[in-house]
């Protein structure tokens, strides 16, 4: 592995998840410390990469008490996979706002290789949509197979934890529209659900 600009340690120190990231422009790999910022090879991202893919083994110690992984490690996994890409499009820190429609449709096991896909979607004016698919393979075997989806809202923050801008995302190809608009659907649902809540929570405040 060689040693990469931007950081004083060698990358071989640290461990790493390896993060592909596929943009509108190019192609970037960065390698994600675990206890401190990306090392980049590249000038900043922001505007330009719009996907990114995590890839990584289940774990012994993401079992839960039925021998496969716990629902809140994918849960984690999604937010981490979501926040990098919103972080990237928006080049700040941002804040996970809402997560939406998360279904759990099939188990991972321990030791099946894990990818989590995350895809900018739609842009507003401080929020990035967000869609996150989790899939999974036994490492000897072709074909992973989707375990978990969601959709997530992430707000981009200045140092001063002040909302701020997004570059504006436009979608280029028809899949790129249908997935916007299966955002823009997902969120006149989470406006009837939040109705619902709000009714409840005032009946049941306790
Ligand atoms: C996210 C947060 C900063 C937004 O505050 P704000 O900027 O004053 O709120 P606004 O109402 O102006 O909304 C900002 C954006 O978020 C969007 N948003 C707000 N609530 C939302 C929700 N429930 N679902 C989807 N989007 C939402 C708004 O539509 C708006 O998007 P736009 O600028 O693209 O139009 C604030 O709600 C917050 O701090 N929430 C807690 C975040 C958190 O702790 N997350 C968990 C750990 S990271």
């Amino acid at each position: 592995m060689r040693m990469l600009r931007g950081g004083s340690r060698s990358a071989d120190c640290l461990p790493t998840r390896s993060v592909a990231y596929a943009g509108r422009h190019r192609t970037a790999h960065l390698l994600l410390p675990s206890n401190g910022p990306p090392l980049t090879r590249d000038a900043p991202i922001a505007g330009t990469q719009r996907e990114l893919t995590f890839r990584f083994l289940a774990e012994p110690g993401d079992v839960n008490f039925g021998g496969n992984v716990h629902g809140g490690a994918v849960m984690k996994w999604i937010d981490q996979a979501g926040y990098a890409c919103a972080a990237g499009w928006a080049g700040t820190y941002c804040v996970t706002v809402y997560v939406g429609g998360i279904q759990f449709e099939r188990p991972v096991r321990i030791g099946q290789l894990v990818e989590v896909h995350a895809q900018i979607v739609l842009t507003g004016t401080t929020s990035m949509h967000v869609a996150v698919t989790v899939s999974a393979r036994d490492t000897t075997a072709e074909g992973a197979e989707r375990t978990t989806h969601c959709l997530m809202v992430f707000v981009a923050q200045d140092a001063q934890r002040r909302s701020i801008p997004v570059p504006a995302y436009t979608p280029g190809t028809d899949r790129e529209r249908e997935l916007a608009a299966y955002a823009r659907d997902i969120m006149r649902m989470r406006k009837d659900i939040e109705a619902a809540r709000r009714d409840f929570l005032a009946r049941y405040p306790g």
